[in-house]
């Protein structure tokens, strides 16, 4: 049977791998910045490939809330909501990610790892407050005002732009078994073989940025 709300699931673990993976990269980089972790060429290579994909991943996600997701929220729900608060953290967001992608260049061309850091750890800290603030501020007006062919389309524009071999196997390293269950569902075999297709160089980069001992 069709939904009758939008479906959020998609949007959460999206918003659940952003974060965790901002935050593993942050204690990494501050591992490395002390000496407790060290870098090859080809694992800072990783690192660098890693984060310049996340930062992309982020700026394209908040993009698109910006042009295709407010647009849709303030035409069903404008009096019941206001997005400045978060449309100011986006604004904000932009320049760090900038700065983030230009520290973590340098420290694969054989820089030391303290202002790539300091900026994650930053970036960490700013993603958790705007992210928990957007999901208890606009999820609950989401569903009770935003139609179904309105939610589609956004997220339709998110995963248009987005890198699929970076996007789709995080959310299978994110979602919880259930939620799993329900996204395979939702999208029908289609996901189970891409995800079979992906899951391989995943893991295989996952384990050169990390190292074998890391959890998610
Ligand atoms: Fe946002």
């Amino acid at each position: 049977m069709a939904p009758k709300t939008p479906e959020l699931l998609g949007f959460q673990i999206t918003h659940r791998a952003m974060r965790g993976d901002v935050r593993r990269l942050a204690r990494l980089a501050t591992d490395l910045a002390d000496g407790r972790q060290s870098a090859t060429r080809a694992r800072a290579a990783a690192i660098a490939g890693f984060v310049t994909a996340l930062c992309h991943g982020i700026h394209h996600h908040h993009t698109m809330e910006d042009q295709v997701l407010w647009p849709v929220i303030e035409r069903a729900a404008g009096a019941e909501v206001d997005l400045r608060d978060l449309s100011d953290d986006h604004s904000e967001l932009d320049p760090l990610l900038a700065e983030i992608n230009s520290q973590v260049t340098a420290f694969a061309s054989g820089g030391d790892a303290r202002a790539l850091a300091v900026s994650l750890t930053r970036l960490a800290d700013m993603l958790d407050e705007h992210i928990e603030e957007e999901e208890r501020l606009l999820f609950p007006i989401i569903t009770k005002y935003v139609s179904v062919a309105d939610w589609k389309r956004v997220e339709d524009a998110v995963r248009k732009g987005g890198n699929i071999r970076v996007d789709l196997p995080r959310i299978e390293q994110y979602a919880r078994p259930a939620e799993l269950a329900r996204l395979r569902r939702l999208a029908g075999p289609v996901l189970t073989v891409l995800l079979s297709l992906l899951r391989g160089g995943h893991r295989r980069r996952q384990l050169l940025v990390f190292g074998p001992l890391a959890e998610v």
